[in-house]
């Protein structure tokens, strides 16, 4: 049975290996999980409480307007509650924002590399794709607003981005976004804004009263060690909430994730401190980076982008050479840098462990 010409060009969604086959396949005891730009710790202990306390209630559907998650919000981000919406990962809102206002043949511009599902959601609206090539590793704001015509409904940008860790200005930022036609959908996607350290950075929730065209992407996945729950959010003009309404599944965020992340909201002070222990990890690891004579690019988020090429084996060998060693990494090579390889920052034993294992492959 064929499926539409949309979807059979597209491929899956490559996510790493099983992880309870990676120490087995590789001959080692355990692994340093440093490939997803996951957290190292879990959910908040609090998290972890109000998660088994609402396991009992299972039998019924969850709150199908996310009552709580979305009260707090108001409180923490000061926008509106029609300002809000709610997904099963900030990747099901970048989806659902696609259906919504992408038809075929309309232009979707994004950086590249960058996080692979904005290529991917273009292709399964059978949009014209406009990759705009990083400059120096970080996003070419400017020429991502010269490929910008009135074909363009939907720019993308991932700040700070995905896989350099490369940060723009908040200020560079709010003149791109003004720049651009206000009948062009803008997507903020800031899956690793809690990691920013940049002391200039601005909230930029605040803009969609003076943008009605921008939408702003959050997850919980990251830094509040959700992953696994699925659970992200959106702020944007109330009419583009609507829209996501409309098209959405019922009951889009499960029970838990609900729970979960509204409880996470309620800890500001382990946020902070998640960000403290990232920011410092980042310098050491940069340093130790630069004493190897490692290229690596400055970054903003939970992970580094290094090049590894000039070692005694091809850069693409690389990663399948750290795994052997315990550490498991992202390949750049699939994400058209073949020399490069993405690393998070995990704790202190794991980062360690990776810097010896580097060391290790210029023995
Ligand atoms: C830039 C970027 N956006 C979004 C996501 C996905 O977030 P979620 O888990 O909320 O779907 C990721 C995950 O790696 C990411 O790197």
């Amino acid at each position: 049975m064929q499926a539409t010409a949309a979807v059979e060009q597209l491929k899956p969604y490559v996510a790493g290996p099983r992880l309870r086959d990676v120490c087995s396949d590789h001959g080692v005891a355990d692994m340093a999980f440093l490939h997803a730009n996951e957290c190292p710790d879990g959910p908040f202990p609090e998290v972890v409480a109000a998660v088994a306390e609402a396991l009992p209630r299972l039998n019924r559907y969850p709150d199908q307007d996310c009552s709580a998650l979305r009260a707090i919000l108001v409180d923490t981000l000061g926008v509106t509650p029609n300002q809000l919406m709610f997904g099963n990962g900030s990747c099901e809102l970048l989806k659902l924002l696609a259906e919504a206002y992408v038809s075929p043949g309309e232009h979707v511009v994004f950086p590249s590399p960058s996080f692979v599902v904005y290529r991917h959601l273009g292709m399964q609206r059978q949009a014209v794709l406009k990759p705009v090539p990083l400059k120096e590793y970080g996003i070419d704001l400017q020429a991502m607003v010269a490929v910008v015509d009135a074909q363009t409904r939907m720019v993308v940008v991932c700040n700070p981005n995905n896989p350099t860790g490369s940060y723009v200005s908040t200020s560079a930022l709010k003149l791109f976004v003004s720049g651009l036609p206000s009948t062009t959908l803008v997507v903020l996607d800031e899956a690793y804004v809690e990691y920013v350290t940049e002391p200039a950075h601005e909230d930029t929730t605040s803009w969609v009263v003076e943008f009605p065209n921008l939408v702003v992407l959050r997850t919980f996945s990251k830094i509040y060690g959700l992953a696994g729950l699925r659970v992200g959010y959106g702020v944007a003009n109330a009419d583009i909430v609507q829209a996501i309404d409309r098209l959405r599944q019922p009951y889009n965020v499960s029970a838990l994730a609900q729970v979960a992340a509204t409880e996470a909201l309620r800890h500001p002070g382990q946020v902070a401190a998640r960000r403290d222990h990232v920011a410092r990890e980042r310098e050491r690891m940069a340093t130790a980076l630069e004493r190897m004579g490692r290229e690596y690019v400055p970054s903003q988020a939970n992970f580094l982008f290094l090049n590894v090429e000039g070692l005694p084996m091809p850069g693409e060998e690389v990663p399948r050479l750290l795994l052997a060693r315990g550490v498991m990494t992202r390949s750049g090579y699939f994400m058209d840098c073949p020399g490069w390889v993405r690393v998070s920052i995990g704790t202190v034993a794991e980062n360690d462990r990776f810097l010896a294992a580097l060391a290790a492959l210029t023995d």
